[in-house]
């Protein structure tokens, strides 16, 4: 028996949708990745999508707009609340964008944010709160929201690994000024690599437009509401009206992405009966604690949190799960604040995060799947409770 991370979500209408890229000898971004950017928005009920090379992108890209979008009160030098628990380039666009982040311990049951810490953390340099989806589970958006409205604060979302999840029934990645998306191989659904920006502001979608590409105004609409595009066609062509990047994902991803899409209801509802029964079987385990669900998670992964007697015995674990072919990881590399890479963000990177140190040294993730993968869950749960009768 082997329990992977991942498996894949491929089938013989993917490579078929890539055969047709081929076909048509159109590579670089076109119709098949604005095709499935105005699926995608219509599928989170949001008003516009913007496809990017990856979550890591859709994040950048995202914190960057805001920035230049005129109508956004945000600036370099800016404090962002944000939680100290999740993936390096969440964080890594403030390095590059002078933001200041003010990080916030995590709770350990829900692994999100611990929500009733923010408040007092908001300070006078406070602009907006980062708030991270993390593994499927969403965060309280009832709370989060009256907290920003009371502070008249933004909020921004990275709901990278939480494609699918619903709060109040409805989807993370719409309860901010943009939340973001990575369709990469693990997700919920795969494009190979990719990112998508969700949003209902117009101006902000189009400095996305623009900052996709160069920072030119080609991609810009007709009636664009950042930019008055000249008469003369030729002065449009390589025109530069904001600083770009180039970031922009291919017509493969479109394409694939399409496919996936179609495929992206039944894979949650597959993943939500695999958590049932990884719930059922260790949620009343005194050896761990798992992740507690927000609203509706679409289960990214299965986290554990050794407690009791499995306190700092994890590598130990681990290493016994490996051994018997079972897959496991870090929870988004364990609290990003005392990783060496935050010393170059600044901020109150040296504050101790005590919930998220604990699972820096404590937790880890099994895979989930839109495959039916009880018979390696109930294996995981036989292996592990053939490592704690040794306790
Ligand atoms: C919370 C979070 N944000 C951003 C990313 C980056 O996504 P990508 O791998 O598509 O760059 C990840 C990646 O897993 C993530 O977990």
């Amino acid at each position: 028996m082997k329990y992977s991370l991942v498996n894949s979500t491929f089938d013989n209408k993917e490579i078929k949708s890539m055969h047709k890229v081929i076909k048509s000898d159109m590579y670089s971004m076109g119709k098949n990745v604005e095709l499935f950017e105005k699926q995608t928005a219509k599928y989170f009920n949001s008003k516009y999508c913007i496809m990017v090379n990856s979550g890591s992108s859709a994040n950048l890209i995202g914190l960057s707009a805001a920035i230049l979008d005129e109508n956004v009160d945000l600036n370099k030098g800016d404090e962002i609340i944000v939680t100290s628990l999740s993936w390096s380039t969440t964080y890594s666009p403030f390095y590059y964008l002078n933001l200041k982040p003010k990080y916030i311990d995590v709770n350990l049951d829900t692994l999100n944010i611990d929500i009733n810490k923010i408040e007092s953390n908001i300070t006078k340099k406070t602009k907006a709160i980062f708030v991270v989806n993390i593994t499927g589970n969403p965060n309280d958006f009832k709370k989060i929201k009256a907290i920003a409205k009371k502070h008249k604060i933004l909020i921004f979302e990275d709901n990278c690994e939480s494609m699918g999840a619903k709060f109040n029934n409805k989807f993370c990645g719409t309860f901010g000024l943009f939340g973001t998306m990575s369709s990469f191989f693990s997700h919920h659904i795969c494009t190979i690599e990719g990112g998508l920006v969700l949003t209902n502001s117009r101006s902000l979608y189009e400095v996305m437009l623009s900052i996709r590409a160069h920072g030119w105004t080609r991609n810009l609409p007709k009636n664009s509401v950042i930019y008055k595009k000249n008469k003369d066609k030729f002065s449009e062509l390589f025109n530069f009206i904001l600083p770009g990047f180039n970031i922009r994902p291919i017509e493969f991803e479109g394409a694939i992405g399409q496919i996936q899409l179609k495929k992206l209801d039944n894979f949650i509802k597959q993943r939500t009966k695999n958590a049932k029964i990884f719930k059922k079987l260790f949620e009343k385990n005194k050896f761990f604690k798992i992740q507690k669900e927000v609203g509706q998670s679409s289960w990214f992964s299965f986290t554990l949190i050794c407690m009791n007697k499995l306190k700092n015995k994890r590598n130990e674990l681990i290493t016994f799960l490996n051994q018997n072919n079972i897959e496991t990881r870090p929870i988004c590399g364990g609290d990003f604040t005392k990783s060496p890479s935050a010393i170059y963000i600044g901020g109150n990177y040296k504050e101790k995060m005590a919930n998220a140190s604990y699972i820096t040294q404590n937790g880890f993730f099994v895979g989930n799947s839109h495959k039916n993968i009880s018979k390696e869950i109930y294996y995981l749960k036989k292996k592990i409770d053939e490592f704690c009768i040794r306790l």
